[in-house]
């Protein structure tokens, strides 16, 4: 990207209580690889001081930039505008989660649906210890959790996934993810109580609830996939139940009958 301008249009919260939230054009002054952060900044800074977003690092770890650019889900400080042409960009907040300012939103639901799979370590008793100790697991079964980790909480997932939105009680790809690591994870204790949890009713049908569509493989920010990790997890029920079939079942039945 040369420079030049572009019109970046963000969704900006009503001025008083009650009112309807609105885009605002703003003209922004633009350099090779700006990212939409370095934007929002720019119209904070020369346009607009009461804008409000998030942001920490700048670097893609800390996933408190997640937004909604030209439609999909992204970090904004990953985000390059020059990915973008036609000269016009929209941003807007994440789905599913109440606004708190601008582009600011309350994460408390995102994390309450994290909540509902237990998704601490919970120690065996051969395994706990009194002091910090490294507990090492077997290569074999760590291979089942490599590519499920180094979520960074940013959210991004739930707000592209499509199921999330229709099921109040489905815990979203980012927590059956996280699920994933602990049912693999030899030395916790609550392998059961997960796999009950995470295939359940309470869950909105938890795994079976998925469609599939891969969305929030796609929009991932660190590449990782819910929709793997929610496919194991049925792998993993199946494989352990004497009648494997009877919770898809009855969530289906649930489902065609309207309940
Ligand atoms: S799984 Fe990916 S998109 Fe979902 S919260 Fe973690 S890093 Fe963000
Ligand atoms: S500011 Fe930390 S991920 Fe964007």
């Amino acid at each position: 990207m040369t420079a030049g301008t572009v019109t970046v249009r963000v969704l900006r919260s009503p001025a008083e209580p009650g009112g309807a939230a609105a885009y605002q054009a703003y003209a922004v002054e633009t350099y090779p690889r700006m990212s939409v952060l370095d934007a929002l900044f720019q119209i904070q800074r020369e346009h607009d001081r009461t804008l409000a977003f998030r942001c920490s690092c700048r670097l893609g770890m800390c996933g408190t930039c997640a937004v909604v650019v030209n439609g999909r889900e992204g970090l904004a400080c990953q985000t390059l505008l020059e990915r973008f042409d036609g000269g016009e960009v929209s941003v807007r907040p994440m789905n599913y989660l109440p606004v708190v300012k601008d582009l600011a939103v309350d994460m408390e639901p995102f994390f309450d649906r994290y909540r509902s799979v237990k998704p601490h370590f919970i120690p065996k008793e051969s395994t706990a210890a009194p002091e910090t100790l490294v507990i090492t697991q077997a290569q074999g079964k760590r291979k089942w959790v490599d590519p499920a980790l180094g979520c960074i909480n940013c959210g991004i997932c739930m707000s592209s996934c499509s199921v999330v939105g229709l099921n109040p009680a489905f815990p979203g790809p980012m927590a059956l993810n996280r699920a994933l690591t602990l049912v693999n994870d030899e030395r916790d204790a609550a392998r059961d109580e997960r796999l009950a949890l995470v295939t359940g009713e309470d869950a909105g049908g938890g795994v079976w609830a998925c469609h599939q569509l891969f969305n929030c493989t796609a929009a991932c920010p660190r590449h990782l996939s819910p929709t793997r990790a929610i496919r194991q997890l049925r792998q993993e029920y199946v494989g352990e139940q004497a009648n494997p079939l009877v919770a898809p079942i009855k969530w289906v039945a649930r489902k065609l009958s309207g309940r």
